[in-house]
C-alpha cells in the first residue's frame, strides 16, 4: 500500500531513535552477530536499514515492501543492502524461511486490517532462524493529542486537524498492533517483551516531533478529509502558529520483540 498518509506516518529517523533510546532493542543487539542477516519488512524508503548499516557494516540487509515506489535507485544502495517487493499478506518465499537473525517491522498499521495481524506475525516469524529475533514498532497515533506546552500556547487548529484525523481513521489505527505481544507468543516466539515510550519523553524534541506529526495529519487531511484546499489552508497555517506558540503532540511508541526458540 502506498498513500500519502502512511508515507508520512511520524518517522523522523533521528528523533525516533533519540526518543526511543535505541534502534535495535538491547535484548536483541546483545545476541546479534556482526554478520547478521537483517530483514526490514514494509521498509518504505529503507531508512531503517540505512541507519542500521552504520552499526552493522558487515551485515546483510534486505528491505522489502508491497510497493517499490519509495525505494531509492538500486545503484545508490550500498552492496550489502538490497530492496525487493514483498506483501506480508502472502506466504513468505520458501527460500527465505529460517534465514534471518532479525526481522524488523515498523509502522505498517495503516496498511493492515485489524484482523490480519495474527496471521502476519505467524507468516513473518517463519523468516527467523532458531535464536533469531523479531522487533516491531507501532505508535498509537490514533490516540494522539495536542497539548499546551506554555502558559499562553494556542492549540485549537492543531487539535482540529487531530480530531479530523482521529474521527476519519483513528479507529483503524487503534487496533491490531495492540495484540502484537500475544500474537508473538501465539507464533511460538519466546522471551517476548513490550516497551512503551512517550513521544514527549525528551522535551527538546517535542517541537520536531510535533512538526513531523503535523506533516502526517495534513497529508491525510489533504487526501481524505473532503475539505477543499481553500478551507484547509488557513487551518494548516493556524496549526503552524499553534506549534510555534508551544503546542505539542503526545502519543506512545510501542516496541514489541520476541525470539524464535
Ligand atoms: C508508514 S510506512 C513505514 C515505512 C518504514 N517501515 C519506516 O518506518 O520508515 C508504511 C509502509 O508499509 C507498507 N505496506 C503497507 N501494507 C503492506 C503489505 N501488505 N506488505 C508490505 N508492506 C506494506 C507501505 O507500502 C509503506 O511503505
Amino acid at each position: 500500500m502506498s498513500d500519502t498518509y502512511s508515507e508520512n506516518m511520524p518517522r523522523n529517523e533521528t528523533e525516533a531513535k533519540r526518543n526511543i533510546g535505541y534502534l535495535i532493542h538491547p535484548a536483541i543487539s546483545a545476541t546479534l552477530p556482526a554478520t547478521a542477516r537483517i530483514a526490514d519488512i514494509a521498509t518504505g524508503t529503507g531508512v531503517f536499514l540505512q541507519t542500521v548499516k552504520t552499526a552493522y557494516p558487515q551485515a546483510t540487509l534486505h528491505g522489502s515492501d508491497i510497493s517499490t515506489a519509495l525505494f531509492p535507485p538500486a545503484a545508490s544502495l550500498p552492496p550489502n543492502l538490497q530492496l525487493s517487493r514483498l506483501d506480508v499478506l502472502e506466504p513468505v518465499p520458501p527460500s527465505l524461511v529460517g534465514t534471518y537473525d532479525l526481522v524488523h517491522v515498523r509502522l505498517i498499521v495503516a496498511g493492515l486490517h485489524p484482523s490480519s495481524w495474527s496471521s502476519v506475525v505467524q507468516n513473518l516469524s517463519r523468516l527467523l532462524r532458531p535464536g533469531g529475533a523479531m522487533q516491531w514498532e507501532e505508535c498509537n497515533f490514533g490516540h494522539a493529542l495536542h497539548l499546551r506546552g506554555g502558559e499562553t500556547s494556542t492549540v485549537s487548529a492543531a487539535r482540529q486537524l487531530g480530531t479530523l484525523f482521529r474521527e476519519g481513521v483513528g479507529e483503524k489505527l487503534r487496533h491490531g498492533w495492540d495484540s502484537l505481544e500475544q500474537d508473538m507468543v501465539d507464533a511460538g516466539l519466546v522471551h517476548v517483551g513490550h516497551d512503551i515510550v512517550s513521544s514527549d519523553r525528551i522535551p527538546e524534541t517535542r517541537k520536531a516531533v510535533t512538526k513531523n506529526g503535523m506533516i502526517a495529519l495534513v497529508a491525510w487531511a489533504r487526501n481524505r478529509s473532503g475539505m477543499s484546499p481553500e478551507e484547509l489552508q488557513p487551518i494548516v497555517e493556524a496549526a503552524d502558529r499553534d506549534i510555534e506558540s508551544g503546542c505539542y503532540i503526545r502519543y506512545d511508541t510501542h516496541v514489541f520483540w520476541g525470539f524464535k526458540p
